[in-house]
């Protein structure tokens, strides 16, 4: 059984979606959420689906240790960004070098880097006038939103688009792709 640990900030719907997709593989579990907010709503989806969520303080994200030690004893083979909210040190970087991934709302290398994320991101698509967006998937790295892409799925950016209408676009296709790009790299 290869095991996915998810780090997650806000909403928590694409921890939910994986979590939905894998829960009856028997190649492929989501073993933990770890989160660095006591009152994110991703707690609330994911004990309505019995999945363990745990917050880490700040002080134990930056040392990096403990996160470390609790990955490695739940024998985690891939760690999934989906909305966290927070670096990641380098120690977890090199302990989980080459498995960690992130997804971002946008078509790297456009709006991408420190400052862009959530709403920030569909804006920056919108004032550019572009007339396309969409989502990347990539592996992490020290640099923000820099390491080597591993998929991309695009929409379409209708003139009418607001941020909120964008977003609703992006999430469908992050939860229509994320997970089947999960299952693909640990196969
Ligand atoms: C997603 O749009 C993702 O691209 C970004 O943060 C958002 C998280 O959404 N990194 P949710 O919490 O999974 O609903």
């Amino acid at each position: 059984m290869k095991r996915i640990a998810i780090f997650a900030s806000g909403d928590g719907s694409n921890a939910e979606a994986i979590a939905r997709y894998f829960a009856s593989s028997d190649k492929i579990c989501v073993k933990c959420v770890l989160s660095n907010r006591q009152n994110a709503r991703v707690h609330d989806r994911m004990s309505a689906i019995g999945i363990s969520s745990i917050t880490f303080s700040k002080a134990s994200w930056q040392s990096a240790t403990e996160i470390v030690e609790y990955l490695d004893q739940e024998q985690i083979d891939l760690i999934v960004l989906a909305g966290f909210m927070s670096k990641i040190e380098p120690p977890i970087i090199s302990a989980y070098n080459g498995r960690i991934i992130n997804i971002h709302p946008s078509l790297l290398p456009r709006h991408g880097g420190p400052g862009m994320w959530g709403r920030h991101v569909h804006e920056a698509v919108i004032s550019s006038g572009d007339s396309q967006s969409g989502i990347t998937i990539h592996y992490v790295t020290e640099e923000i939103d820099g390491g080597e892409i591993i998929f991309q799925a695009s929409c379409d950016v209708a003139s009418d688009d607001t941020p909120e209408t964008l977003a609703e676009k992006i999430h469908e296709l992050e939860h229509r792709y994320f997970p089947k790009v999960i299952e693909h790299l640990l196969q």
